[in-house]
């Protein structure tokens, strides 16, 4: 293929480069998305300073890359942590807070009713390593001082757990760790902005920000925060084991930050109503939610959170009245197993985020399958109860399962 008098290159040469950046005098208002893998190196002076720290700047973007750390400062910020390192889901996240803080023959203290995969990652993966682990109710800080021994290193909790939304004593379990120089880890997945996590003693405070924070159901995303010496021991791990965060994910999350404080505000408005609503449902067992005075955690709600969370549970009896529900819902409320959209979704716990726990564990967490939890949206409340009422009102032919 030819040059031409403009341009001394082949065509080849000129498809296989880059176009060198627009010049412009003005900068974007918004950051624009960049995907570069790699950073252009000066000279051999220049990268002996960038790996030795004497100059700030992005080699490669599994170490490191601008969006990722755009997101992260701005987690940073509103956690009031020194630091924070974006991951490439939530459960790397936390998989990079395990390795982080454990050793082989450590033991980890886990609170009852985690996310089934948390609980999976310990219980069959890091117990290959020689990691041990107890189960403890975060919402009795006794029970965290019954299962420490020695050789515990890291107490990890959910602020709101699922599906029971039981609130966690956060300050209660950080007195039992602090004195005694133990890691406590808090996923806050459940509720951004509704609390400060570090605030109330604990060390780490991690996030799937494939929820609430992305909060359109299109993006993969973790987070952690905390001090500036235990995100320098995350850091490595997350590079190092290639759990890094994508460039495009991290820009779609830090546009979803933009409209968080409004999107859970609403959210958690819609939630009580409903809540309050849907308690006087002939056709529902129970309902699970924290700003219900029936809630057993409904004190400790008011005292820690400024907002009660996105996540409703309603009890229907079994399994026939819960598949009843959903096939009702269909095309109004969706089965999809995630949470923190704009819109209004539902989960079976039993068959979806607590599919892999045993049925002993399902027992002492009170999960069964009657229950589908409601991820609350942002729509028109009225909306929501009309569409609710009418798949609960033709409950009344499904038979009730025996009891058991
Ligand atoms: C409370 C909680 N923590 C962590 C995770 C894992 O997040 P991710 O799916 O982004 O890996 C989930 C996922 O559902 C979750 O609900």
């Amino acid at each position: 293929m030819p040059s031409d008098d403009f341009n001394p290159l082949r065509l080849q040469t000129r498809c296989a480069r880059v176009q060198e950046p627009v010049n412009s005098a003005t900068r974007p208002l918004v950051p624009p998305l960049s995907l570069g893998v790699v950073g252009v190196v000066s000279d051999l002076e220049q990268i002996d300073a960038l790996y030795e720290g004497r100059a700030e700047g992005l080699i490669y973007a599994r170490d490191g890359h601008a969006e990722a750390e755009r997101f992260a400062r701005k987690i940073a910020s509103l956690e009031g942590a020194e630091a924070a390192w974006a991951t490439g889901s939530g459960m790397a996240a936390e998989a990079a807070v395990f390795l982080a803080a454990l050793s082989g023959g450590d033991h980890v203290a886990l609170a009852e009713g985690l996310y089934g995969k948390t609980i999976r990652l310990v219980r069959d993966q890091l117990t290959r390593f020689g990691v041990s682990y107890d189960l403890f109710d975060p919402t009795h800080p006794k029970s965290l001082e019954q299962v420490l021994t020695p050789a515990t290193k890291l107490v990890f909790v959910e602020t709101i757990s699922n599906p029971l939304l039981r609130v966690a004593d956060i300050p209660g379990l950080a007195a039992l760790t602090r004195p005694r120089g133990i890691a406590l880890a808090v996923d806050h997945t459940f509720g951004p902005l509704l609390g400060r996590p570090l605030a109330w003693g604990a060390d780490l405070v991690i996030h799937s920000a494939t929820k609430l924070i992305g909060g359109h159901s299109d993006l993969t995303l973790g987070v952690v925060a905390g001090s500036r010496g235990w995100i320098d021991r995350i850091a490595p791990v997350v590079t190092t084991f290639g759990f890094s965060a994508a460039p495009m994910d991290c820009w779609l999350a830090s546009r979803g930050l933009a409209t968080l404080a409004l999107r859970v505000e609403r959210a958690c408005a819609n939630a009580l109503t409903l809540a309050r609503r849907l308690q006087a449902h002939p056709q529902v067992c129970a309902v699970h939610y924290p700003g219900l005075e029936s809630h057993p955690d409904h004190q400790r709600a008011c005292t820690l959170l400024s907002g009660f969370g996105a996540m409703v549970t309603l009890d229907v009896g079994g399994r026939p009245q819960a598949d009843h529900v959903i096939r009702r819902l269909a095309g109004r409320i969706p089965f999809a197993p995630s949470l923190g959209d704009t819109a209004t979704t539902l989960s079976h716990p039993a068959t979806t985020s607590h599919r892999g726990l045993r049925p002993e564990d399902w027992a002492r967490q009170g999960i069964h399958p009657g229950l589908i939890r409601l991820s609350i949206g942002l729509e028109a409340v009225d909306d929501l109860t009309a569409e609710l009422n009418a798949a609960l009102d033709g409950l009344e032919a499904v038979p009730l399962p025996p009891s058991p």
